[in-house]
Parts: structure tokens; sequence; C-alpha cells
């Protein structure tokens, strides 16, 4: 290992007095801003911490130092604002309707999908569990001068216009997504009610492959991973799409013109860790057991990845998940990491999905990375070529994961926590001939943890977990774990 390298003390001198500096800077024009606006919110006002000499005298309301922060007399965004624009497409309806009759809610949720020509008279039932079917405007008289790409992407692109002249009322959000989009609604609910809907925003997140973001851009939301658009940005981009639209025929899709034109605009992309685009092929399972710490919107590519759990096909893979997405959203494949000390073994869990049992202490800063389950977009890019980090599955054969998906998920209505159980998935393993407890004898895990809904209010912080001792020799095959907020001074460790 190499020693870190020393900052010569001169740097931090130099850094210290241009902090002064900016510091100054800023209360000069803060102390302008609160004085030009005349108007200074009650609420905040007696909220104005006096410990220090400098806020009491600034006065500054919240919401202008951090525009992120809701002016506090409006309701908190949920659900009922926001209008869903889903992209879909004739052919693909019969198969693709049924994505979307997994997370749609037609109670509760506003939306459409737009589609391409009429479809076929549905059964009555379909009626009730899916979006309103539209057709979208006519865009034949749009250029479209991509050679790799598809006309549609123009009448995809003008998805939000389109939905923004329906006049919908107590709109504060247009989501945007695919057919084969599938997202955790509480989620993405939580993820926009941390931004000012009065203001605009553009939100989504970037392609796992290095190469698609090259070629498409950093700065653009992908569209199968779900793009918010506050309701004043729809207002104003609804204004000049048809133009924008114009200006690049030779763009290939539809969310680089949605880009193009949030460029003219000047709003650049406010990036989300939870919206996945999921431009990989393989399996997500290295992706989801490693998730960012951050809450899970959306799942893309449904078609393209393998089930996300074994032996069963894609929307019953989903529908498992719902069941602990329905107890606990926000800590849906939320990962920790513990040992079990007395066995040297390293446990990751990624809530309601999976746990895995590796033999050996691996660090949390290699348990964080995602497991190269997955191939890249392009086939031929190798590990270089995504834009995060990522791990080899095991680095040696004694490390190679035993994996637990699973099985079950209740509430435990008298301890007021969700039991999820998990099992092993039997897969042929590699000798080991390290010197320690074989993790397959462990059949079967249980993870008791009390559901926070308030998980996303406070800063990002992974969950810890603890094996907890087996209350009888009886349950020898069964691992029990307690996930929860960590405990003052708990951190990954042994030593
Ligand atoms: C959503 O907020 C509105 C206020 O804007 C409120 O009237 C409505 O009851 C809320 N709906 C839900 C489902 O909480
Ligand atoms: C719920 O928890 C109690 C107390 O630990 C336990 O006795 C009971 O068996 C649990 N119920 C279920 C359904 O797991
Ligand atoms: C469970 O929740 C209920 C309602 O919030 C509360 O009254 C009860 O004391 C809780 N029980 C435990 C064991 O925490
Ligand atoms: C580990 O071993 C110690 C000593 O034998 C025991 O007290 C403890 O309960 C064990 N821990 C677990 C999680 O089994």
């Amino acid at each position: 290992m190499k020693d870190n390298p020393k900052i010569p003390e001169s740097l931090y001198s130099t850094w210290t007095s241009t902090k002064v500096t900016i510091c100054f800077l800023l209360l000069i024009s803060f102390s302008y801003i609160s004085y030009s606006l005349k108007y200074i919110h009650p609420y905040l006002c007696t909220q104005q911490s006096q410990s220090t000499h400098f806020q009491s005298q600034l006065s500054i309301p919240l919401y202008h130092q951090n525009p992120q922060i809701q002016k506090p007399e409006e309701p908190k965004t949920n659900i009922s604002h926001i209008v869903f624009g889903i992209a879909a497409s004739a052919d693909l309806w019969p198969h693709r309707k049924n994505y979307i009759k997994l997370w749609w809610r037609p109670d509760q949720m506003r939306g459409n999908v737009w589609l391409d020509q009429p479809v076929k008279t549905e059964p009555k039932l379909d009626h009730t569990l899916l979006p309103k079917l539209r057709i979208s405007g006519d865009t034949s008289g749009f250029k479209y001068r991509n050679p790799k790409g598809h006309h549609s992407a123009i009448r995809i692109s003008r998805i939000v216009s389109e939905s923004f002249r329906l006049g919908m009322e107590n709109v504060r959000w247009f989501v945007l997504g695919d057919d084969d989009t599938f997202f955790v609604a509480e989620n993405l609910v939580r993820v926009l009610q941390k931004y000012d809907h009065n203001q605009f925003y553009y939100v989504g997140g970037s392609s796992e492959s290095h190469l698609q973001n090259i070629y498409f851009s950093y700065n653009m939301a992908y569209g199968g991973g779900g793009i918010a658009i506050s309701y004043p940005l729809a207002k104003a981009l609804e204004k000049m799409q048809d133009r924008c639209i114009q200006r690049y025929p030779g763009l290939y899709g539809s969310d680089d013109r949605l880009q193009a034109c949030m460029a003219e605009i000047g709003v650049p992309l406010t990036k989300e860790k939870g919206f996945h685009q999921f431009d990989v092929h393989g399996s997500l399972f290295g992706l989801l057991a490693a998730h960012p710490v951050a809450s899970l919107v959306s799942l893309h590519h449904l078609d393209v990845v393998e089930p996300i759990f074994p032996n069963m096909d894609r929307i019953h893979a989903l529908e498992r998940l719902k069941v602990p997405m329905q107890l606990d959203s926000a800590g849906l494949v939320q990962q920790s990491i513990c040992y079990d000390i007395n066995r040297s073994w390293t446990v990751s869990v990624s809530w309601g999905y999976a746990v895995q049992i590796f033999r050996g202490i691996s660090s949390a800063r290699e348990m964080e990375l995602p497991a190269r389950t997955f191939l890249n977009w392009y086939k031929k890019a190798d590990h270089t070529a995504y834009p995060f980090n990522t791990r080899p599955v095991h680095r040696h054969r004694c490390q190679e994961p035993f994996v637990y998906y699973l099985s079950n998920a209740i509430y435990n209505t008298s301890t007021n926590q969700t039991v999820t159980e998990y099992v092993l998935y039997q897969t042929e393993k590699s000798e080991c001939n390290w010197k320690m407890a074989n993790p397959s004898r462990i059949h079967k895990i249980h993870v008791h943890k009390t559901p926070d809904p308030h998980l996303w209010d406070k800063s990002p912080r992974r969950n810890c977990c603890r094996i907890l001792r087996p209350n009888s020799k009886k349950q020898k095959d069964t691992m029990v774990i307690e996930v929860g907020v960590c405990h003052e001074d708990e951190v990954v460790e042994v030593w």
C-alpha cells in the first residue's frame, strides 16, 4: 500500500483564506437578496437559528438558500400531483401492458399511455387496470434523419407537451416512462418531494453504459429509466418543443431530443441515482444487490435483462418484489453489510430482494460495489466502460457468494417489524480449502426490520445489519439478521 500523499500545509491555508473570501462574498450577496426581496417568510423567520451572529443578522428565507426546499405552506407532493406519460406502440402492447399493470394504481394515479395507433379492444378488465389510452398527434410533418433510429422518437418526445395540453388540474410533475418501465411510486414521490415543483426541474438518471452516455449525453435523462419534468418547465417546453425538435432531425431518440430542448431552455439534468435505465444485458443481480444509497425509483429494459428472480418469468419476478415494496418501500433493495465473526463470513443484505454470504471478511468498500453479473450494453466493452465502479463476482473461488433470494415477506403486528425470508439458491460451487464453516449449511435467512418510511428524510446512510444469535439448536440451518438504523458508533468493522 502506498502512503497517503501529504497535502502541503500551504494548500490548506490557501483554501482557508479562499473560504473566508467566499463566505464574505456570499454574505454580501445574500444580504442583497434578502434586502431587495423585502419579503421574509414568517415561518422561516421563527425557524431561524439564533445560535450564530451571522444567521440572526441575515434572515434569509431558507428556500432562497436552497431552492430544493419547498415553501412550507404548500402540502407535500403526493401521487395525485403526478401525471404519467407512458410511451407505447401498438405492436408490443399486448405483451408490454402487463408490465404497466404491475405498478399502475388506477384509483390513485393519473396518466396516459400514448400509442402510435389504436389497439384491439381489450378485455373489459384491462380497461380498469391501465391508464387511459391515447393516440399521439400526427408527426409526419417533422423531419427525422437518423439512419439508425426510428421516426417514432419524435412522437414519443412530444408526449410531455401533449400531456401538458390536456390541461389537467393540480399537476406538479409530468413523469415520462416506457411501457417496459416499472415504477416504485412511493419512492418516486419521495424523490420529487425534495424539489420545488414551482421551479424548473428536469430529473432522471444516466445510462449504465459509459459509451451510451458519450454517444447520447451525460446531460440527458434516459427515458426508459423515467424522466420527471416540473409543471412550469413542461409549460415552457410545450411552447417551444415543436420548433426545437425541427432543429435536431439527426438525433436518434426521444430523450436526446428532449435534452436538446432542455439545453436551449438552459435547464440541466438533476441526477437521481434511483432511476434505472438498465442499459445492460444478463442479470441485474449485481446492481440490485449493491444499490446506491438512494431510494429505488424505477427499473427498465425488463424484456432485455433476465428475470430478477431465478426460475420464474419476468412478470412473476416483479410481482415478488412488490410484496416487500408494499411493506417498506423506502427500504427496498437497500444494502447493509455485516460479519458473522464466529464463522468469518461476510453478509450482504439487499432488503426485500436477496442476501449473500461470502467466506472470509471483505471490506465495506468492496461489498458496496456491484458485482459484474451483468454484461455491457455494447457486448465488446469491458468493465472500463461502466460509469461507476464494479467488482468481479468473486476474486477467489472460496469467495463465491451463497445467494439467498426472497421467498416470503410478512409484517408482524406484535413486534411492528417486517420479517423477510430468503432461501438458498442452489448452484454448483467450486471446491474450497479454506478452513472455515461452509455457508451451504445455512438454508434460510430471516431478516427482521422495522419499516422506516422516513429513511430518506435524513442524510443518506446505509442501514446496519447484525447477525442475531439463533435462539434454538433446531434453527441451525437458519440465520437470523436484524436490519435497521445504525447505532451510535456502529460501523462495518471486525477489528
Ligand atoms: C395529495 O395532496 C392534496 C393537496 O394538494 C390533498 O388534497 C390530497 O388529499 C392528497 N392525496 C393523497 C393521496 O394524499
Ligand atoms: C411475531 O413476533 C412474535 C414475538 O416475537 C412471535 O411470537 C410471533 O410468532 C411472530 N409472528 C409471526 C407471524 O411471525
Ligand atoms: C406497535 O405499534 C403500535 C401502533 O403504533 C404501538 O401502539 C405498539 O406499542 C407498537 N408495539 C411495539 C412492540 O413496538
Ligand atoms: C459467537 O460465539 C460466541 C462465543 O461462543 C457466542 O456467545 C455468540 O453468541 C456467537 N454469536 C453468534 C452470532 O452465533
